[in-house]
């Protein structure tokens, strides 16, 4: 039987993981989980103190799995949200794991986290397993998807192809603290579940990393001559070996012998996986085989393992190196014989593609051989968690009043998942603050907390309508950035510190102190009765989401300023002869309206008349259209000419004849422009982005970069426009500007958006939206249940490497497949929310040009055939689409 490889060609963040199913999983027999194992309860430290969690299993509940020999136990230590639930029984069998059984299930919260902590402790290697079958558990037929996060970190989602789909993701991490927690985060599209989680702890000199954490990607028991997954207690770590028989063109081999029976390698591998290899056929080739990955960002950890299980006999001699996508990985392996040995990666290896080939060497008798291959996907762990003081002090404020059931995993992180009652501030890479806290009917009794005065980034405080006595703490008015204060509603006495009364006084801090009689104002006490409204300001942002459109006006004030350029200055009265009293309207924007108009030598021009409004100064407006006056490419609109005349103020621009590409691409009475057209368009928008980012001085950041923006004239030619909102950098040598934000819905970048700091990458992820949009034919939001953002859209179908289900239906599989997974390739290397995540606009164009390259030689290709059918119809030439491999194959 041959491993099924899924989806290699899976893309970007969404890639999907080795996944076994059910059935071939190893089981126990009887599904007898609930029938009482007297001897049941051995002891858990079966393998090294590890913990194996049968999610959904009654609280106390713990046996022994008798086909893995493992102790599962339920999972009321771990957790304290979720409900238990059995799956339906239609898809319990007699060989399906007791671990698939039962699930928790997480109704409620956006965000619930299993907290592990290894005996082990912090700062060692750990292998964490989550595993999941939906099983109808619901009676709602329906499958989920949700995210998996280790830490603040996100590790996978998590996607089913049917109910009885069983879905295992590992990880390898080093614990940064002594508590890890995994949790899973509802995106919005289904209850998050799981069935079992598990925790096993690494020699530390195993499967290390510089950084971040390694996420399965292959564990393959080469050659093996069975369909039996191989786990504990062959493998001592309880990894999970797939067994896969070998490559066309090489041939297996064993021993009977076992492997390592004298001395362990730190792998500890299992010996029936290493009893197991193959080599090529014939002695004298190399064995070769590869992965295609489909994503070159991606970035891979690879271990080999190798022990003879040839007797060698007289000279008998086998040496072999090992090329990795064509350079040297490894110069020399000699297995020894019965003795396991591992090659692994010392830098993570990168490659759309993964292509070994072990090669004998030249004194070398025997070809080379493999027993087993691992390879892993590099995860960054970039978020950083909550500032610990932050963490401290809300978790002595959970215990001591006894709050926050949900409240689990990291405070903040990851972004948009904080805790209920508390929002987060965002700042780059630093760590997340907590700037507001909500207790409001909490049920709180006691006195308020001196906790409270570590949150120093504190903003927001409600603790009303609570049963909080005692008086109200100095410490309170100590916090710096405290702007609102409810304590209403409580049963607080003594008198209210003076400095706070001081500061609500000066305006710094509202502070509503009503209902609660024993308080008094300041000493002597007397009766105050005071109860304010408290306006909450505060900034919730929804990553999938961006409701709320931001304007920003390019204004300026009414005096004329003295615009020194080759461009034709306009009085009012010209503009209005041009545009025929403003007869012909092309379009509205944010700012102003676009006329159509004559030049008197008959050219056609657009006229922008900004709207009035005045907070811009002369002077910066000036500077701003100097420079825009300046830049001059082929692929942006140029500036014919500007009206600055008694408060009116109007740009001439060159006209497009085709109008912008969003009219373009969504006009359903317009012909569906063609994969080329579309290639040509993105080439020249990009380029333009390009000028504007890498061959101006200083450079230009757009910031409102989408398809409205990009406008064709007669040539279908494409040109940015638009650049009111661009923004120039103000010395070369800064990184970023922190800017108030604008843009556009849909186009806006997350990381800008949340932080303000703005680089040319914002543009790059706007542009990565543009792409998208060529290429489905969707818009950017696209309307409906939800308003699901196109990224959101687009990515499920990629991971499960179809492309086809998201390109334009109108362009009729008229198109090279190739060319439109590398730009959707490409435009999901432009959208990740980590803006240095992003490539450089130069390296964007030259990724379409070679699009752009494919498409056209396929159409060089189409026309050929059809004129040599058309010249032989004896010919029989059919058009077959090259597949892409999904598994590893000798060559
Ligand atoms: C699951 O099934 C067991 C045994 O049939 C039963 O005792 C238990 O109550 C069920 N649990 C739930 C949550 O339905
Ligand atoms: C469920 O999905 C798995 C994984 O894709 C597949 O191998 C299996 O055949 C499917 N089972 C059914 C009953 O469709
Ligand atoms: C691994 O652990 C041992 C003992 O706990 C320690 O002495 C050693 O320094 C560790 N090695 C690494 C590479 O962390
Ligand atoms: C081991 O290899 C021999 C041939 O060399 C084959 O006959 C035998 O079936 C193999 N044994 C196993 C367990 O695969
Ligand atoms: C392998 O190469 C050696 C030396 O070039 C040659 O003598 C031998 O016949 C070759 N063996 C096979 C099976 O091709
Ligand atoms: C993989 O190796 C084969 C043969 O050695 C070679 O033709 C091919 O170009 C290689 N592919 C990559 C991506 O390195
Ligand atoms: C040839 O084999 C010998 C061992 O028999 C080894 O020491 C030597 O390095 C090998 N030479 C080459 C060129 O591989
Ligand atoms: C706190 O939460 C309650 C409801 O949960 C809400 O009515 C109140 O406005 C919130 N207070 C603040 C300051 O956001
Ligand atoms: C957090 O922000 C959201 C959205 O702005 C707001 O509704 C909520 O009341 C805020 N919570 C607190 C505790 O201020």
């Amino acid at each position: 039987m041959r491993f099924i490889f899924i989806s290699l060609f899976a893309i970007c963040v969404c890639i999907e993981k080795q996944t076994v199913l059910a059935s071939d999983a190893t089981s126990s027999g009887k599904s007898e989980k609930f029938v009482g194992h007297k001897h049941a309860r051995r002891k858990l430290d079966d393998i090294g103190g590890d913990i194996s969690i049968d999610c959904g299993v009654p609280a106390g509940f713990m046996y022994l799995d008798e086909k893995t020999q493992l102790s599962y136990k339920s999972d009321e230590e771990f957790i304290r949200t979720g409900v238990n639930k059995n799956i339906s029984s239609k898809f319990m069998s007699a060989n399906l794991q007791n671990t698939y059984a039962t699930v928790r299930s997480f109704p409620e919260g956006n965000r619930n986290c299993y907290s592990l902590r290894p005996p082990e402790g912090k700062a060692k290697t750990y292998l964490t397993r989550a595993s999941f079958m939906y099983g109808d558990y619901d009676d709602e037929d329906k499958l989920p998807e949700f995210d998996l996060y280790i830490g603040v970190n996100r590790w996978d989602s998590i996607k089913f192809d049917n109910a009885s789909h069983v879905v295992i993701k590992e990880i390898i991490h080093s614990a940064l603290m002594d508590e890890i927690n995994v949790c899973l985060l509802n995106t919005g599209k289904g209850t998050p579940f799981i069935s079992a989680l598990e925790l096993r702890h690494f020699h530390n000199a195993t499967y290390r990393t510089q950084s971040g954490a390694l996420v399965l990607y292959r564990r393959l028991d080469v050659g093996s001559t069975t369909t039996q997954i191989i786990r504990f207690k062959d493998d001592h770590y309880d990894r999970i070996w797939v067994p896969y028989p070998g490559f066309p063109g090489s041939a297996s081999i064993n021993t009977s012998f076992i492997i390592d029976s004298l001395v362990d390698s730190q792998y500890r591998l299992p010996s029936a996986v290493m009893k197991t290899a193959v080599k090529p056929m014939n002695v004298n080739d190399s064995l070769d085989f590869d992965f295609e990955i489909g994503d070159p960002t991606l970035q891979f950890y690879v271990y080999m393992h190798f022990a003879e299980l040839e007797s060698r006999q007289g000279n008998q001699y086998r040496e072999f190196s090992i090329e990795l996508n064509g350079n040297l990985w490894e110069k020399s392996v000699v297995p020894e014989y019965l003795q396991s040995k591992t090659i692994s990666s010392t830098q993570p290896a990168r490659g759309s593609k993964l292509n070994f080939s072990l090669c004998k060497t030249s004194n070398s008798t025997l070809p080379p051989i493999l027993n087993a291959i691992e390879i892993y996907i590099l995860t960054d762990t970039l978020q950083e968690p909550t500032d610990q003081d932050d963490v401290n002090a809300i978790m002595d404020i959970k215990l001591s009043y006894d709050v926050g059931k949900g409240w689990q995993g990291d405070p903040c992180s990851p972004m948009y998942y904080s805790w209920d009652g508390l929002n987060c501030s965002y700042n780059g890479y630093k760590p997340p603050k907590i700037i507001s806290l909500n207790l409001t009917s909490e049920g709180l009794t006691g006195k308020i907390s001196p906790s409270l005065s570590n949150l120093k980034s504190l903003e927001n405080l409600d603790l009303s309508n609570n049963s909080l006595t005692g008086s109200i703490p100095e410490f309170l008015s100590q916090l710096p950035l405290l702007r609102v204060l409810n304590l209403d509603g409580n049963k607080l006495s003594g008198s209210v510190p003076t400095s706070l009364v001081a500061r609500s006084q000066n305006g710094s801090l509202l502070l509503s102190i009503g209902r609660n009689p024993d308080l008094c104002l300041s000493a002597p006490c007397k009766k105050e009765k005071r109860n304010s409204v408290m306006p909450v300001v505060a900034a919730s942002v929804s990553l999938l989401v961006i409701l709320i459109a931001l304007l920003v006006f390019w204004t300026y004030k009414r005096k004329r300023g003295s615009l020194k350029s080759d461009n034709q200055q306009f009085t009012y009265s010209e503009i209005v002869d041009i545009t025929n009293n403003f007869h012909r309207i092309l379009g509205k924007g944010g700012f102003g309206t676009v006329y159509h108009g004559y030049l008197a030598d008959g050219s056609e021009v657009a006229i922008k008349m900004l709207s009035a409004s005045s907070s811009q100064g002369p002077k910066q407006f000036r500077t701003e259209a100097q420079l825009l006056m300046r830049v001059h490419h082929r692929n942006l609109a140029s500036l014919v000419g500007y009206c600055n005349d008694g408060g009116n103020v109007g740009l001439v621009y060159e006209y497009m004849a085709y109008g912008n590409l969003k009219q373009y691409l969504f006009d359903e009475t317009k012909e569906a422009l063609s994969w080329k057209d579309r290639l040509q368009i993105a080439v020249d928008a990009a380029q333009g982005l390009e000028y504007l980012h890498h061959g101006c001085k200083p450079p230009i950041i757009h910031r409102d970069v989408k398809t409205a923006n990009i406008l064709l004239n007669e040539k279908m030619q494409a040109k940015l426009a638009d650049f009111g909102f661009s923004k120039i950098f103000p010395a070369e040598s800064e990184s970023h500007i922190s800017t108030s934000i604008v843009g556009t819905v849909g186009y806006l970048d997350p990381e800008y958006y949340a932080s303000n700091r703005l680089t040319e990458k914002s543009d790059v992820y706007s542009f990565g939206i543009v792409l998208l949009e060529l290429i489905t034919g969707l818009p950017a939001i696209i309307r409906g249940y939800n308003n699901t953002h196109i990224v959101n859209r687009v990515c499920p179908f990629l991971e499960r490497g179809d492309v086809r289900s998201i390109v334009d239906p109108r362009l009729e599989a008229n198109f090279d497949t190739n060319s439109v997974w590398k730009v959707a390739e490409t435009a999901m290397e432009c959208v990740p929310s980590i803006s240095f995540q992003r490539p450089t606009m130069s390296h964007v164009v030259t990724e379409l040009k070679k699009c752009l390259e494919m498409e056209t030689a396929r159409e060089q290709i189409q026309r050929t055939k059809s004129q040599m059918l058309s010249l032989s119809s004896s010919v029989d030439i059919s058009a077959v689409e090259v597949e892409t491999e999904m598994g590893p194959e000798a060559r």
